[in-house]
């Protein structure tokens, strides 16, 4: 394979392609295991990170023929608390969790049904989560509006706030001894005459030699990266999402996540902790609603369109009423990294000194801590965390090679 003559960067241990919430948990444990570490990112956090609402839901999102991503999910939210400990104590940044739990919510008899065939799937896995009447859901959380069919508790989930546990990853890993965060695109991976990957090069031509590189590069990897690798298969696509953050006044002090379905469409309301608004007289009395999410087979276009924005406010309001004296003072639309099984892409690739650290759709806050501990692991050729053995095989980046594409059906 060609190489730079360019200029060439002091040589990683390993080079991270992305640094959104997964790309720097993986860069920051592994700077925290003594590693160099590089990070390439024109923009780091503005992909799937700047739009996520944080819920850490790893029940709530367990969904029909998504058992393993269940498994990954439970094995990430336990990771979760200990991963925020650190990262506090890492940088002197709170890293708060939201341990109130949700609440799933029912607007009409169609919802209800709905929510009771989820409610026994969680019975069936052995998930936690309870039927409640809508007069206790409304006692524990009172903004609840007064027209719903039907409630239930998950107590077991948790929420974080995205964007502050990204500034501080981005902290954390600066102040780390062997972090680097070069703010320019990844655009060619270099390999030796044996085939490794032994080098990222970068938009301006500079190349970063590693001992590995991590691809975190969300829903679109940079143009032509991956065309030195046509070994390695990553189908990723972007599956667009619009969320919504409102500044609510001290008048409602929601605090529980209040996810729902409203005649057949999902949306979720997420909180954060007093003194998180950000909008106009905002204050210790106010808090963040982030409200979400649309969700269509679409590209990164950053457009939000009006429908889809009235539609979560309408629907939002129709769980929680009081949102109508909120102020609106952020509209964000990002695209998911969807694969074609739902599964994220974690470890080694078919390509020696390649990993993958990519496509974890709805879950990318939630399966980071996880996914960094299996990166890591790889990275140091010690064993996968063996509480989620089984799963991470199922995550196996090598599930989709070049000889099985999507589409071929028989
Ligand atoms: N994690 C929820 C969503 O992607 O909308």
């Amino acid at each position: 394979m060609p190489t730079s003559t360019g200029p060439s960067a002091t040589p990683s241990d390993v080079v991270v392609v992305g640094g959104g919430i997964v790309g720097l948990a993986v860069a920051w444990r592994a700077a925290d295991a003594g590693l160099a570490v590089t990070v390439l990112d024109p923009s780091p956090g503005d992909g799937a990170t700047r739009a996520a609402a944080g819920m850490l839901a790893a029940v709530s999102e367990a969904d029909f023929g998504e058992r393993d991503l269940a498994r990954l999910n439970l094995a990430s939210a336990a990771r979760w608390p200990a991963f925020a400990v650190d990262l506090a104590a890492a940088t002197g940044r709170d890293v708060p969790l939201l341990r109130a739990g949700s609440l799933a919510v029912a607007y009409d008899a169609d919802d209800l049904a709905l929510l009771r065939r989820v409610l026994a799937l969680h019975r069936e896995w052995g998930l936690a989560s309870a039927e409640v009447s809508v007069a206790d859901a409304r006692r524990r959380e009172p903004y609840l509006g007064p027209r719903l069919a039907g409630a239930a508790r998950v107590e077991g989930d948790l929420a974080v706030d995205p964007r502050g546990t990204h500034a501080a990853l981005l902290e954390a890993l600066t102040r780390a001894p062997g972090g680097t965060v070069v703010r320019r695109a990844a655009v060619r991976l270099e390999r030796d005459a044996a085939g490794r990957v032994v080098a990222a090069h970068d938009a301006a031509g500079v190349r970063h030699a590693a001992g590995a590189v991590v691809l975190a590069a969300g829903a679109v990897p940079p143009a032509g990266l991956l065309d030195g690798v046509p070994e390695v298969r990553v189908p990723v696509r972007p599956v667009k999402g619009v969320t919504l953050r409102l500044d609510a006044g001290p008048g409602l002090a929601l605090e529980h996540v209040v996810r729902g379905t409203v005649q057949g469409r999902p949306v979720y309301l997420v909180p954060r902790g007093p003194g998180t608004g950000a909008g106009p007289g905002s204050g210790p009395g106010h808090r963040e609603i982030v409200v979400g999410a649309t969700s269509e087979e679409r590209p990164d276009d950053r457009r939000a369109e009006a429908g889809g924005v009235f539609a979560l406010l309408r629907d939002a309001r129709a769980l929680v009423p009081g949102i109508d004296e909120a102020a609106l003072v952020d509209v964000t639309p990002r695209a998911r990294p969807a694969t074609p099984d739902n599964l994220p892409l974690v470890g080694a690739t078919a390509v020696p000194g390649l990993l993958a650290a990519v496509g974890h759709g709805r879950n990318g806050v939630l399966l980071a801590p996880l996914t960094a501990d299996a990166v890591l692991a790889a990275l140091t050729g010690t064993p996968p965390p063996d509480d989620a053995l089984d799963t991470l095989t199922a995550a196996d980046p090598r599930r989709f090679a070049p000889a099985t594409p999507e589409g071929a059906l028989p």
